[in-house]
């Protein structure tokens, strides 16, 4: 094999060094591939060239590192999402050649990237919309990925891409997603169920700590126990590990020292905004991204506690019981969460036209990524057997196990409403199964106010057309 230094050879190239960068370019190489990566950022440069990795080479020069690499050239943008991409697109279209490929490999809004999708096409570049999911160490050792876009391109990309990903059952986490921004759509939603899943823990362990009054250690039990069972997934798995990190010399679990108020970089509420525009209900994700928000008043928080103190009402007797219903009421409104993202790229798909596949999305999430779960297996089962599903709470086998866990779902709920502990999607879960269930909505009543109050109109059961009612003055 040559040096990438010296010949054309580089397979791959990628601008942005961060740590994500570098640990993709690894395992890109680890493969056998010649790599190449650029930064502007000389410091990153040089701990590339610092790994003495035979297979990688990076550059602090564009053209160099454009010069390096093979036809069609393919280069993966890993910078921050926003303004930034534009401007990099716009320099590599002055050293790249018509044919070649750009694919971003950040958390780009799909609005953006169908802008850059259709641009770049009448300019006669490949440009390929890819999110990527596993964090730093999935980057490393095998994350999930979500491409889409150029079809064309995605051929010279699937075999590295392939090979890069996780893999179960051995096939890999990586698919291409479907036309022009699907990918980023697909990853926003993914982020979207992310949130939900990270609220609902967190909710389950305010239940655990202020309900059950239970200890950290016990608490690390149940997720270590659920992480064992039908709740296995990445996200418990760490939670179960976070309840056990102390720092060194010290007694105390870490995450007791920091503060009480989530960040966000903003994928969960584009995941909302997107939902509402397309109207499909995404409530679990809404009120994560409204929770996270809620979480930095916590001044406010502080004053309204000392005017609203909690009393308890009822004591959570028998304790292993009754995390036996939490469980129950955490399958349920993880499926929920998981249904709600489903429904929304169903939605998306007819509208978008992306021609997405739902099941080798359910199939891309099992590794790699942040939501990969035992769950995943079922969604992926689902749409396999029906790939016209249009919610998964209409799957048989996803019925009967959602029926099951109603039971725990509504003591968890009503108790923890009784005892003041705020479980709002866990509550949210509920009260949309009970209207996704429900043949006659109280909407008529909402139709009739719209009406009376602007002549909005409103439809009647029967009768086709639009009708309007004179309500002032009573009943004729
Ligand atoms: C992933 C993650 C990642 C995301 C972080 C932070 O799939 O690897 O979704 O892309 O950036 O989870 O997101 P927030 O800052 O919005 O929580």
């Amino acid at each position: 094999m040559m040096n990438t230094k010296n010949n054309n050879q580089s397979a791959f190239g990628m601008i942005g060094l961060g740590t994500m960068g570098s640990n993709l370019l690894q395992n890109i190489a680890d493969h056998g591939y010649y790599c190449s990566g650029y930064d502007l950022d000389s410091k990153k440069v040089d701990t590339i060239n610092h790994l003495n990795n035979k297979n990688i080479h990076a550059y602090s020069d564009l053209k160099e590192f454009v010069k390096n690499l093979k036809s069609p050239k393919i280069v993966m943008l890993l910078v921050p999402a926003g303004k930034i991409v534009d401007s990099v697109i716009e320099e590599l279209l002055q050293v790249l050649d018509k044919g070649d490929i750009i694919i971003d490999g950040g958390n780009s809004h799909f609005t953006d990237t169908e802008r850059r999708f259709v641009d770049l096409e009448k300019k006669g570049y490949h440009f390929v919309g890819m999110g990527v999911s596993g964090g730093e160490e999935g980057a490393r050792k095998g994350p999930s990925m979500m491409p889409g876009g150029d079809k064309e391109a995605y051929k010279y990309l699937k075999p590295i891409l392939e090979k890069i990903a996780a893999h179960v059952n051995g096939e890999p986490t990586v698919a291409y997603m479907g036309e022009r921004s699907a990918g980023h759509f697909v990853k926003m939603v993914h982020n979207g169920i992310e949130y939900a899943l990270m609220q609902l823990i967190s909710e389950t362990y305010e239940v655990l700590k202020k309900g059950l009054q239970m200890k950290d250690e016990e608490i690390h039990a149940v997720f270590e126990k659920w992480n064992e069972g039908r709740l296995q997934s990445y996200l418990i798995e760490i939670t179960r590990d976070i309840f056990a990190f102390k720092n060194k010399g010290e007694d105390h679990l870490f995450f007791n020292d920091i503060k009480d108020e989530a960040k966000a970089k903003g994928t969960g509420k584009w995941t909302s905004q997107a939902a509402m525009d397309l109207t499909v209900p995404v409530p679990i994700i809404d009120i994560a991204v409204s929770m996270r928000d809620l979480s930095k008043y916590k001044d406010l928080r502080i004053e309204a506690s000392k005017l609203y103190p909690n009393k308890t009402e009822q004591n959570y007797s028998d304790k292993s019981d009754y995390v036996a219903k939490i469980e129950e009421a955490f399958y349920f409104s993880m499926v929920s969460a998981y249904s709600q993202g489903m429904h929304l790229l169903y939605n998306a798909n007819i509208e978008f036209n992306y021609d997405l596949n739902l099941a080798t999305i359910a199939k891309i999430w099992r590794g790699g990524c942040i939501i990969r779960s035992e769950f995943l297996e079922d969604i992926y089962a689902a749409y396999q057997k029906n790939s016209e599903l249009k919610h998964l709470f209409l799957d048989d086998s996803i019925q009967k196990s959602l029926s099951k866990s109603l039971p725990g779902i509504r003591t968890f709920v009503s108790d923890a409403a009784l005892n003041g502990i705020s479980t709002p999607a866990y509550s949210v879960a509920l009260s949309y199964f009970d209207n996704f269930r429900n043949e006659e909505m109280p909407a008529n009543l909402i139709q009739a106010q719209r009406d009376f109050f602007g002549s909005h109109t409103y439809e009647l059961k029967g009768k086709e057309g639009t009708f309007h009612t004179e309500w002032e003055g009573g009943s004729n």
